[in-house]
């Protein structure tokens, strides 16, 4: 597995309850504010691959508009549904958020496209 480092946006473009969705590359992120943080998640709903563009957050829990399953952002699972969520890691490098990206061959990173 080989890793990159991959700045997606500064921490002002995230608004305050709704994702910024970033497509990097051939990568698809959901940035959230989270405290005085940031959760990092793989833009991709485990149920059919859905964007989480627009889903707000409310109360650390966000539902995907797609068929309403939910997921605690914090620990990632799913409250209504099944699955994961996939998070990453960061650091914020002069004012812009950071992640260590490692490739995971079991996850397609093409496959989010389907259904945006
Ligand atoms: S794609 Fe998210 S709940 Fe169906």
């Amino acid at each position: 597995m080989s890793s990159k480092k991959i700045t997606l946006c500064k921490t002002s473009d995230v608004p305050e309850k709704k994702p910024i969705c970033l497509n990097i590359d051939v990568y698809y992120f959901a940035v959230y504010r989270s405290g005085d943080g940031f959760i990092i998640i793989k833009d991709e709903c485990p149920h059919q691959m859905a964007s989480f563009e627009g889903c707000e957050s409310k109360d650390g829990i966000i539902v995907c508009g797609f068929h309403g399953w939910s997921f605690d952002l914090k620990s990632g699972d799913a409250i209504k549904g099944f699955g994961t969520l996939k998070k990453y890691s960061y650091t914020i490098e002069n004012e812009f958020i950071v992640i260590d990206y490692t490739e995971d061959p079991s996850q397609s990173d093409y496959s989010a496209a389907f259904v945006r």
